[in-house]
């Protein structure tokens, strides 16, 4: 039986495996599935054969944690940061995160999955084919239920990994009521919101909820089927880190004040660290301590965090380079962190790589004019590495080649 497509003279392939780099390779899919991956010159019969020599290939990269399911705008609250004023400030004077809330809540569904298709098509060009997106911005029963049904409505190519957040800040009405707030979260947000998700996330934190608020959360929704992560250990350290791996988190995500009793819970549990570069830049933070959980053995994913407060960047390609040269990590790290790593904090052990029982998620870039076709030049030139081909579930999805639709359908705005 013929494969249904093939590519050839693939120039490096990463296969999501430490030291996986083939050259002058060929993949082959049949039926949604990766049936063969090996040298070009083996490659079976396929009923659509593709050239792409030339080309860097590397497992749909998955970006593991994002807040890309918002409206309005924080553009000023960008400039009064760089003013001055702090995250935390802006948060308790009621903006930031509860200033993308009100938006939020003013938005219908429809134009939620609108503006969430239209960046989850921006990121599937660039190669990304599955994106976790966490709720977080409704912060009642129904807006959250509201954000997560848009992520099931969007009908991009794009697979969305749906987060629950409903504990992502104390919204304004419940000020003085935090136990009160806590309290919904768990007896009214989360049965209604747990069949729509697949992991139960907290922000605990200074300004956000304590480590015994975060913990009656997490455990309120592992007793419903979801699976735990935290954002751990961000804007000062509050020890959740620890407490979610011991719970089961698939990862811990920040880091950027992790102590070294987190390190080594993490590697007791197993649990991924999820490093996000462009949050530590744009808040001023310290670099997460790579060198410990290296040393650990912690498998370290990297995402954009992308959000329009802490990280409004949504190319996870420069989040790799960002966090080679702000964080240390090596380029096969960052590689690993965009990819099978991304794929493990999701709990998914199919994503990220590439061979029998994986994904059929492709994406082949070239690489940038008078470069060599290595894998790694595309963490040493800094984003913006549009996809030649992105094949989801064995079929081309998107991408330059691929017939450039979307390029040539692109309007401007009207003036006047
Ligand atoms: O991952 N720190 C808390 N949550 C997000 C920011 C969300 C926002 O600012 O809107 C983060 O950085
Ligand atoms: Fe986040």
């Amino acid at each position: 039986m013929p494969a249904d497509l093939v590519f050839l003279g693939i120039g490096e392939l990463f296969t999501g495996q430490p030291g996986g780099f083939l050259k002058e390779a060929g993949i082959a899919f049949a039926e949604g599935r990766v049936v063969w991956l090996g040298p070009s010159d083996e490659a079976p019969s396929a009923r659509r054969t593709l050239d792409a020599r030339g080309s860097i290939g590397l497992p749909g990269l998955v970006d593991c944690h994002t807040h890309a399911c918002f409206a309005g705008s924080r553009a000023a609250e960008f400039e009064r940061r760089l003013a001055g004023a702090t995250y935390t400030e802006i948060l308790d004077a009621g903006g930031g995160i509860l200033s993308t809330v009100r938006a939020v809540r003013r938005a219908s569904l429809a134009a939620l999955r609108r503006t969430l298709e239209a960046r989850l098509r921006e990121m599937l060009d660039l190669g990304v084919t599955t994106v976790e997106v966490k709720s977080g911005y409704g912060l009642e029963p129904e807006a959250e239920e509201k954000m997560l049904r848009a992520m099931h409505a969007q009908r991009t190519p794009v697979e969305v990994v749906p987060t629950f957040l409903g504990a992502h800040a104390i919204p304004a009405e419940y000020r003085d009521r935090r136990a009160d707030y806590v309290d919904q979260v768990i007896r009214e947000q989360l049965p209604r919101c747990a069949p729509l998700a697949r992991h139960v996330d907290v922000y605990c934190d200074r300004g956000a909820f304590t480590l015994e608020e975060a913990r009656a959360v997490l455990e309120a929704g592992i007793r419903l089927g979801l699976k735990p992560r935290a954002h751990a250990e961000q804007v000062a350290w509050t020890g959740i880190a620890a407490v979610a791996a011991a719970l089961g988190a698939t990862s811990v995500d920040h880091l950027e004040r992790l102590d070294a009793a987190g390190v080594s819970a993490l590697a007791r549990h197993g649990t991924v660290a999820v490093l996000l570069p462009s949050a530590m830049l744009y808040l001023h933070d310290p670099p997460p301590p790579v060198k410990d959980l290296r040393r650990a053995g912690v498998p370290m994913a990297v995402a954009t965090d992308f959000n329009p407060g802490s990280s409004p960047m949504r190319d996870l390609w420069t989040a790799a380079t960002l966090a080679c040269l702000a964080m240390g990590l090596t380029v096969e790290e960052a590689l690993l962190g965009i990819t099978r790593h991304a794929g493990r904090a999701l709990g998914r052990s199919d994503l990220g790589w590439l061979g029998e029982g994986s994904a059929a998620d492709l994406v082949l870039v070239a690489p940038p004019p008078g470069e060599p076709a290595e894998a790694r030049v595309l963490v040493q030139y800094m984003g913006g590495h549009r996809a030649a081909w992105v094949v989801k579930g064995g079929h081309i999805v998107a991408g330059r080649e691929a017939g450039g639709r979307r390029a040539g359908r692109r309007r401007l705005p009207a003036v006047g």
